[in-house]
């Protein structure tokens, strides 16, 4: 049951009769339907009326018309216009570029451009790898997409993108101090984005690959990653195994089961599932199984997809075959990153003792967490409103941050292991619980922490 949040945020300026029971009227209606009111400010005030700005949650965009009609049909109540909060803070954009350096005379502009610019160029030809020392690319992170999985709503094309990607640039900034970029590409040619990226990279530090569609995600991040001399790292892979194996760790710990006595199920072998099941592959659990649109993933499918023959051939040691369901029976761990409501509570009674369910489809889980928690130990979603939510951003901002500090060349699993681990342990011992095995993305220790650790782990790879 969705509830009223601030996503669907709208503030309604309605002219209402001055009496002393109109403010209760006003805020009795919105209630009526259903709406949370966050704020009641007078904007105007005469003889004859007030003019009040009425500012709530909604659920919908559909409910948000609800509430604005069950105000309308208040008797002498006039509804000026109805503003979305969400479409207000998007106005112009959401980030923007300023200088670092005093622009005040001409002896500052004659050092920050030309002709003094001149010398640092000069010096950056003799010796390329200044670049990372005397320019933008010491901190700066392009974000790359092309628009062909967006969220969870498909393919919008770049421009559609583009709301997601500054909202990305603007958490990097403010978790992490990195300066990132979004650079959406009209193309969804695997070949030209490849190239694009390529011809782009000696301006950044970094390349964040964003809601690309797999299975061209793999084989792009791949080939940029030979290519390259700067880290490539796909998001919505190994962000979210990063979060997944790091919120695992605690989860196992209030549990008190070891991993490698473990059988995991993950559900959805795309983008996040295959770089969630190749990333706790490395923590050694008794057993993986994957589970896809068409049943638990076993080599004799035939799949022609390497990633999927990769994931056959890595994972089900005892040949287990079935759909979900049957995948689930006796299963210690479920991670769901695939499609809304596959399954109930019935379903997690067939689990081991004390079962994990991370359901993260979005906006819907795999399971119901109500449901899930009748008979599970610990539930994850990735949803702002239920404890334990799996967010990427507890990853990429300290990950990035960590690579651009050791000027690193490439991402390994080594340090993708050992920001989960930091994740992990910004949870310590006396604040872990069932209800609390990841930090608040607000956590200030955070990103410092994952930063810290890919740092050390990218000096070891050195
Ligand atoms: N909470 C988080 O942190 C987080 C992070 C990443 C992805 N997700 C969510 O996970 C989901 C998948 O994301 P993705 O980018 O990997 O998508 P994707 O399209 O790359 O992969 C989806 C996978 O789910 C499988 N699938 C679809 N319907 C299924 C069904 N009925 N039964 C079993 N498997 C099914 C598909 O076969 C595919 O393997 C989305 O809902 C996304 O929002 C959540």
């Amino acid at each position: 049951m969705p509830v009223p949040g601030p996503g669907y945020a709208i503030t309604v300026r309605v002219e209402a009769p001055p009496s002393a029971s109109s403010a209760g009227d006003l805020t009795s209606a919105v209630g009526r339907v259903g709406g949370v009111i966050t704020a009641f400010d007078v904007v105007e005030s005469h003889p004859d009326r007030v003019v009040v700005d009425i500012t709530c949650n909604s659920v919908s965009a559909n409910h948000a018309q609800d509430i604005t009609d069950a105000l309308e049909a208040l008797p002498g109540v006039h509804v000026r216009k109805v503003s979305d909060r969400t479409f207000l803070i998007h106005l112009g954009g959401k980030i923007e570029v300023g200088p670092k350096v005093p622009l005040r005379n001409r002896d500052d502009l004659s050092r920050a451009y030309t002709p003094g610019v001149a010398r640092v160029c000069t010096a950056i030809a003799e010796n390329p790898a200044d670049a990372r020392r005397l320019t933008i690319k010491r901190n700066t992170v392009a974000v790359v997409t092309d628009g062909s999985a967006v969220l969870g709503l498909g393919n919008l094309g770049p421009a559609a993108a583009l709301p997601v990607m500054e909202g990305k640039a603007a958490l990097f900034k403010k978790f992490a101090s990195v300066d990132a970029w979004p650079v959406c590409l009209d193309t969804q040619d695997t070949e030209e984005l490849i190239k694009a990226v390529e011809w782009i990279a000696p301006a950044y530090g970094g390349i964040n690959l964003e809601d690309i569609a797999a299975p061209r995600c793999f084989e792009i991040e791949a080939r940029l990653r030979e290519k390259l001399d700067i880290p490539v790292f796909h998001d919505d892979q190994h962000g979210t195994a990063i979060v997944v194996v790091g919120a695992l760790r605690n989860a196992l710990r209030v549990v008190n089961k070891p991993i490698e006595d473990c059988k995991i199920v993950v559900c959805g072998v795309g983008a996040a599932g295959s770089a969630i099941v190749r990333l706790l592959l490395l923590k050694k659990p008794a057993d993986v199984l994957a589970v896809d649109v068409d049943g638990i993933v076993h080599p004799e499918r035939g799949d022609e997809d390497p990633n999927l023959a990769w994931i056959a051939a890595h994972t089900n040691r005892e040949g287990a075959r079935g759909g979900l369901h049957d995948a689930l029976v006796g299963a210690d761990v479920f991670i769901g990153v695939s499609a809304p409501n596959l399954f109930g509570a019935e379903q997690v009674a067939t689990m081991a003792a004390d079962p994990v369910v991370f359901a993260l489809a979005n906006p819907d889980p795999e399971v119901d967490p109500l449901e899930a928690q009748r008979h599970a130990t610990v539930v994850a979603t990735g949803r702002s409103d239920y404890p334990n939510q799996i967010n990427n951003v507890l990853a990429f901002p300290g990950v990035f941050r960590g690579l651009l500090d050791a000027q690193a060349h490439k991402i390994t699993d080594g340090m993708m292991l050992a920001a989960a681990d930091a994740v992990a342990d910004v949870v310590d011992g006396d604040r872990l619980n069932a209800s609390f095995i990841v930090p608040s993305v607000f956590d200030a220790a955070v990103a410092p922490a994952v930063a810290d650790a890919v740092r050390k782990a990218a000096g070891e790879a050195e």
